[in-house]
């Protein structure tokens, strides 16, 4: 079986784009593995809190010394780290927002991104600790980002990549619903990603 966490962080509900493209992939990974299990964690709904000093504290004090307050500050990390280790394929769903992530996926990421639990240093370098996912990116622009004069503009794809990368998830395929603010090619962007996605049988690195 595997499991499946749906991460959205669209501010525009049942219509966003991005949203809607990610549940077109998993509908398509379901429809290979139809004992999926999905977990949804939906960043506008329940955003993860940006992080404090009190959550700086929690997270670089050893847990066997932590007091009643700094497990309540771990709290949300602990609880989206479990969540993402204990996961097999990750569907991220964003828009691009003033050309980068919305600052709720970042501030989620800051959640996750833990010394010693998702990534730790050795002599040999940073070595991430979230091994053997299949990472999916449902993204959706305005503009036309995945090719010519906008590309270098996008932030989001090389910082996922970036990050997720950081932290061992290595195997990420790219989908954007773009063109969204363009007439003639908002009407068809979600049609047209849609129909591009491919779900490999082996779904990469899952056993
Ligand atoms: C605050 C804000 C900033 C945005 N910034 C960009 C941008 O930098 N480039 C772009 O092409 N579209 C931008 N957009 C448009 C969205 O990326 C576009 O509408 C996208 O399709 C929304 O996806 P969604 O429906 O999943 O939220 C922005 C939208 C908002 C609300």
């Amino acid at each position: 079986m595997k499991k499946i966490i749906h991460i959205t962080s669209s501010t525009n509900g049942e219509n966003s784009f991005s949203t809607r493209l990610g549940k077109a992939i998993i509908e398509k990974i379901q429809a290979q593995h139809p004992d999926s299990a999905i977990a949804k964690r939906d960043l506008i709904a329940d955003p993860a809190p940006y992080i404090s000093a009190e959550h700086v504290v929690a997270f670089f004090t050893p847990e066997d010394l932590h007091t009643v307050e700094m497990i309540e500050s771990a709290s949300y990390s602990k609880t989206a780290v479990d969540e993402l280790l204990e996961s097999d394929i990750l569907v991220i769903s964003a828009p691009l927002i003033n050309l980068s992530i919305p600052a709720q996926l970042k501030s989620w990421i800051d959640h996750i991104t833990r010394s010693g639990q998702t990534f730790r240093y050795s002599e040999a370098g940073p070595e991430g600790l979230v091994k053997g996912k299949k990472v999916f990116l449902a993204l959706s622009g305005g503009a036309i980002y995945s090719e010519g004069m906008m590309k270098e503009y996008d932030n989001m794809v090389p910082y996922l990549k970036g990050i997720l990368g950081f932290l061992g998830m290595t195997d990420i395929t790219v989908y954007w619903a773009e063109g969204t603010a363009i007439p003639h090619l908002k009407e068809t962007a979600l049609e047209r990603a849609i129909e591009n996605i491919i779900i490999p049988q082996d779904l990469g690195v899952i056993a």
